[in-house]
């Protein structure tokens, strides 16, 4: 069995092509899901979404319990620290993770920002040791193969990589940076561009992304076997 993250980052929480101002990223994370769902409906998905309900952001308090040795834990930092030991257990418990992050302002919405940062932390997706010069950061979730699947959206167009407006958006380059540093680093991208074109130019992308996302699909339910079902660890 394999366990799949389906994440949603969108504000808008209807989809696109079924809900009156839908949202792309929503459409197409749900159009994967139910293609892996269609062949494996024994499979495990774990629904998270970050537009509607997004994370609490990393508070002062935040940070104290974060990084306390563990002889110093003290009860309000364990329950400081729940939200974000909840959110990195449904990370560590998958294999594939199907991230539906538009662009909003060049790079991430809020709350998926806030995912981001509830998710990397000392000492359980990353050991971060800065006396060890040669090796300071350690990820913890190269344990075993997980891939990242991130499905975006933007209003623009030429923002791909090597693209005329590449430079204006940091989304992609962010979050791969981010899941390298925690160990994941197999990350596969879809991207809907002319959202606000509209007309034919909105609907190619759209349709060349809906392949896309299948070909993807298609492709790890050949990677992931049927019957393996990983160990969730457990931390703490
Ligand atoms: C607050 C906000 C900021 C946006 N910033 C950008 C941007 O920087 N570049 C861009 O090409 N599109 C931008 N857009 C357009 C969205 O990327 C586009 O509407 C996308 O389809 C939204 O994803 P969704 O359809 O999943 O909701 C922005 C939209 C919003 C609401």
């Amino acid at each position: 069995m394999t366990r799949i993250l389906h994440l949603d980052a969108s504000a808008r929480p209807g989809r696109a092509g079924i809900d009156v101002h839908g949202s792309h990223t929503r459409r197409l994370t749900d159009h994967f899901v139910s293609r892996w769902h269609a062949a494996r409906p024994d499979d495990e998905v774990i629904y998270r979404d970050v537009g509607i309900t997004p994370p609490t952001p990393v508070s002062h308090a935040w940070i104290e319990a974060a990084f306390a040795p563990e002889e110093a834990w003290q009860p309000w930092m364990v329950d400081t620290l729940a939200e974000s030991d909840a959110l990195i257990d449904e990370l560590v418990a998958a294999d594939i993770l199907v991230l539906g992050v538009p662009l909003y302002n060049f790079s991430a919405p809020s709350g998926f920002k806030a995912w981001i940062d509830n998710v990397i932390r000392q000492g359980r997706t990353v050991v971060i040791d800065p006396g060890n010069p040669d090796a300071p950061f350690s990820p913890l979730l190269s344990d075993r193969p997980r891939v990242a699947v991130l499905i975006s959206s933007r209003g623009g167009h030429g923002m791909e990589p090597g693209g005329p407006y590449a430079h204006m958006n940091h989304l992609e380059p962010s979050v791969r940076t981010a899941l390298e540093f925690i160990g994941i680093s197999d990350l596969r991208t879809v991207a809907v561009e002319h959202q606000e074109d509209g007309g034919e130019l909105l609907a190619a992308s759209v349709n060349a992304a809906l392949q896309r996302t299948e070909a993807i699909a298609d492709t790890l339910l050949q990677t992931f076997p049927a019957a393996a079902l990983s160990a969730i660890p457990q931390y703490r």
